[in-house]
């Protein structure tokens, strides 16, 4: 029997941010808001819930996240199977077919929230997670996937993060996938005898992934297995080549790895992670690539774009690690009073003060003097203001300086304040 009164938890592998390491997501919000706008990317939206057929088609049959990862449920209204979306460039990708957005000229778009995958939890693997996600749509050369990973490397330097490593790599074309696929199907038949029961199920549908293998009975067959950027066309190669040029111009290091295929089917040439040792087994901070085919895939006009996605926990983990918690009071004035004509008033001067944009906290509930500063100090508020009886009714407050001072003024200094000239004193101070 279930008890009434049991405590409801949250679901496994979905956090709480809550106060205090919140303001963390704040700063990282509003820092990476200003990042985004240097570049000139505007924000958009688009909703937690799509069709599931979005994904499906979208992100591919064969995936990880499209095969055992999404969060979908039919509709019991319509009969619809949706999808919790997994990612977001779908979704963005979507909103603008729908809305015609490319019609006359490039969009620069950027979102940040939640998304959903029923991953086994561990550290920097959560069921709900949350991506910063770029995309430049309708630009087809390498000047913009050179200044995707430019942009990522100044996020590095803004945060001070300077443990990060580049890894590359060119998934070409459709039509050289197709070579290079059927010389890796051959080459996995012949190794059919050491491939594990998913590397079988995947070798005809998924060729690629079947490489992805964490499985040591397979790694040499894996290692030795016909590398796609050697099936290169020749356009693919040089567009792969600008990209590198573009990127030794601006300083930024960075290594082939031939075996990055991403967990997403839409991609196309240019592929990148960057990769950190600081976070443990979850090393992958940023991931993205061109994906010139998703506009034509979802039933758009064909039109290239790129893009990449941050994971804000895996962010917010590492940048942890090289800045320290942000401050976080709950106010910068906290007002101490005792009796219902100082509450009063005390509500009265609060507005005042919030007009000129000060941050003020009322105190509520009562108490004694003593309990009443207890609060305002754990409120790390820079100054209270005692508003009480005799005080009062000769037309002053008092103001201590918890936190703040000036030259004028010791920290911890307790004055008298007419009530007429409080707003400007504390505005000053603040
Ligand atoms: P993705 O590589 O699947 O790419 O995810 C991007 C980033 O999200 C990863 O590098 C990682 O930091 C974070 N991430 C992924 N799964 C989890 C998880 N379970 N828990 C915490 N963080 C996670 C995409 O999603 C593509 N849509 C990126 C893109 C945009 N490509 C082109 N445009």
């Amino acid at each position: 029997m279930t008890n009434a009164f049991a405590k409801v938890t949250a679901i496994r592998g979905m956090n709480d941010a809550l106060p205090g390491p919140g303001a963390r997501w704040e700063q990282l919000e509003s820092l990476v808001r200003t990042w985004l706008r240097t570049y000139g990317y505007r924000n958009m939206r688009t909703p937690i819930l799509e069709h599931t057929r979005l994904f499906t088609r979208g992100i591919g049959e064969v995936t990880d996240i499209v095969e055992k990862e999404m969060y979908s449920f039919t509709d019991s209204l319509n009969a619809e199977s949706l999808t919790m979306r997994p990612e977001f460039t779908a979704g963005i990708v979507r909103a603008c077919i729908e809305h015609n957005l490319l019609y006359d000229r490039p969009q620069r778009v950027y979102s940040m929230g939640p998304v959903f995958r029923h991953e086994r939890p561990q550290r920097g693997r959560y069921r709900q997670f949350h991506q910063i996600d770029v995309e430049a749509l309708g630009l087809a050369g390498p000047d913009i996937d050179a200044e995707m990973i430019v942009m990522v490397a100044r996020l590095w330097k803004r945060l001070g993060i300077t443990d990060v490593r580049l890894e590359l790599n060119s998934l070409g074309q459709a039509t050289e996938r197709a070579a290079h696929r059927a010389a890796l199907i051959s080459h996995l038949e012949q190794h059919v005898g050491i491939l594990d029961e998913e590397a079988r199920r995947r070798m005809y549908t998924n060729p690629l992934r079947v490489l992805d293998t964490k499985n040591p009975a397979m790694q040499a067959m894996a290692n030795a297995a016909p590398r796609l950027f050697d099936y290169l066309g020749e356009e693919s190669r040089s567009h792969f080549d600008a990209v590198c040029a573009r990127l030794d111009d601006a300083g930024i290091a960075y290594t082939l790895n031939p075996r990055m295929v991403r967990g997403l089917d839409y991609y196309n040439l240019t592929v990148f992670e960057w990769i950190t040792d600081k976070l443990g087994a979850q090393a992958t901070v940023c991931g993205g690539g061109r994906y010139d085919g998703l506009f034509e895939l979802l039933g758009g006009k064909p039109a290239p774009a790129i893009g990449f996605a941050l994971g804000m926990e895996r962010l917010i983990d590492l940048w942890e690690q090289y800045a320290p918690a942000p401050a976080d009071p709950e106010c910068d004035v906290y007002i101490v009073n005792q009796g219902e004509e100082a509450q009063r008033r005390a509500a009265v001067i609060a507005e005042s003060l919030r007009d000129q944009g000060v941050s003020v906290i009322v105190h509520a509930g009562g108490g004694s003097f003593k309990s009443q500063f207890k609060r305002a100090d754990a409120s790390a508020a820079s100054i209270a203001v005692i508003l009480a009886g005799d005080e009062l009714a000769g037309g002053t407050a008092s103001v201590k300086m918890l936190r703040a001072a000036d030259s004028a003024v010791q920290a911890n200094q307790q004055l008298q304040v007419p009530l007429e000239n409080l707003v400007a004193f504390l505005k000053d101070r603040i």
